[in-house]
């Protein structure tokens, strides 16, 4: 099977990681990729809001699945253009990714599907703004409807600035504050049918404790000793299944990554958003803990063939460290943190490139363990110019320990 995985970041080189290891795999390329991905795929120029250009290239190639990391080209309906010339591929149509490209979208299909979120209101005047911050009340939280490269989102206890946040917006979901921890949950969907992933939990600010400003995210780990036993189950019989049915229903079936974004509240779980593509950096988790070859996986997803499919894991823990350049998230230094490192043992070490330079994980027995690995190595690689936080998953191991 020939292969083109569209995208550059961490993500990318953990799924080009996994598709590689599939022996059913015998091209890989990926579009524009990194330094670290070009190590183990061959990697072409691209300018990923191009779909056009992207055709192109499966076309030149003649892969026989294209695999969509990012948001962007699937928002922009890349997948449609791609399927219309008869090319398998793994990523929802431009109608399907509007489950994140358009938050006001997602609620109203949570909502016809009977899937539990924040109550929220979808504002486009002053007064409409003015009437749903009075009605949910503190904490404030706000949301730019449509992309926006994680800054749409104002959580905040001063009425000023959620405010201000609304008014700059065209149209603004706003929600009642949900109480509990996040999870995030992947689904791999045909359109029919949706395999639940493993969950894992990132974190989002930069700097330790969370504080600082929010990130793409600066580590990850999976599983999560403290969830609840049937969380997946639960997940995939509440939230994955029924938006499957949904969007199915409304003839605009969801081929691809489902991720939910998930708050372990006292009244049950909440969906706080979807995505429809691979989180970044809990891939760089999940991928290295999947046995179930990742390539025929997503080709049976992509050919509507997942029926008789489940998902393999290894009992190890993951941890995932990101190393990011002084000044990320606002202002990146420019940092080459150069590639002896790449053979570290136990650890994967996932280029990125842009703000964050690359995550290291760990996989351990246990998530001290893998924490220890993923530190190891981070504190090896790290210099002058970069940071990373040091307390990943570090309540969970300790809780873990504790048990
Ligand atoms: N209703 C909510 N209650 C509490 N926190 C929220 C809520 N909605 C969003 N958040 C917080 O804001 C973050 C970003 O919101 P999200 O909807 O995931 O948007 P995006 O990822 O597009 O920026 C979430 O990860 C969560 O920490
Ligand atoms: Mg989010």
């Amino acid at each position: 099977m020939k292969i083109l995985l569209v995208g550059s970041g961490g993500r990318e080189h953990a799924l080009a990681l996994g598709l590689q290891a599939d022996l059913e795999v015998t091209e890989l390329h990926c579009a524009p990729g990194n330094s670290g991905i070009a190590q183990i795929a061959k990697v072409h120029p691209l300018d990923i809001s191009d779909n056009a250009a992207i055709l192109c290239l499966a076309q030149e190639l003649d892969v026989d699945l294209v695999v969509v990391g990012p948001e962007l080209p699937l928002v922009n309906g890349v997948s449609d253009v791609l399927r219309r010339a008869g090319i398998a591929t793994f990523g929802p149509s431009k109608a399907a990714a509007q489950l994140e490209g358009s938050k006001n979208f997602a609620k109203e299909v949570m909502h016809d599907a009977g899937v539990a979120t924040a109550r929220s209101a979808t504002c486009t005047t002053p007064a409409e703004i003015e009437k749903a911050l009075a009605q949910f009340g503190k904490p404030y939280v706000v949301k730019d409807d449509g992309l926006a490269g994680g800054k749409g989102v104002v959580v905040t206890n001063d009425y000023k600035e959620a405010l201000e946040h609304a008014l700059g917006c065209q149209k603004v979901v706003i929600e009642e504050f949900l109480d509990g921890p996040e999870v995030s949950l992947f689904g791999i969907s045909d359109g029919k049918t949706i395999l639940a992933m493993q969950p894992a939990q990132d974190f989002k600010r930069a700097f330790n404790g969370d504080e600082g400003p929010n990130t793409g995210g600066m580590g990850a780990y999976s599983p999560l000793p403290w969830a609840p036993s049937d969380i997946i189950e639960q997940t995939h019989r509440e939230v994955l299944a029924p938006i499957i049915a949904e969007m199915a229903a409304r003839g605009t079936p969801f081929v691809g990554l489902l991720y939910a974004g998930l708050s372990l509240t006292d009244h049950g779980i909440r969906v706080i958003e979807f995505n429809v593509r691979f989180g970044d950096p809990e891939t760089q988790v999940l991928i290295p803990r999947l046995k179930t070859p990742l390539a025929t996986l997503l080709y049976k997803a992509a050919t509507r063939d997942l029926e008789n499919e489940t998902l393999e894991w290894s009992d190890d823990s993951a941890v995932a460290v990101v190393l990011a350049a002084d000044g990320y998230p606002s202002a990146p230094q420019t940092i080459d943190v150069g590639s002896e490192f790449s053979t570290i043992t136990d650890t994967y070490i996932f280029y990125a490139g842009g703000g964050r330079l690359l995550s290291a994980t760990g996989l351990g027995s246990d998530l001290t363990e893998a924490r220890d690995r993923a530190y190891r190595a981070i504190s090896q690689i790290q210099c002058q110019g970069t940071f990373y936080r040091s307390d990943i998953a570090l309540n969970a191991s300790v809780a873990e320990k504790g048990n």
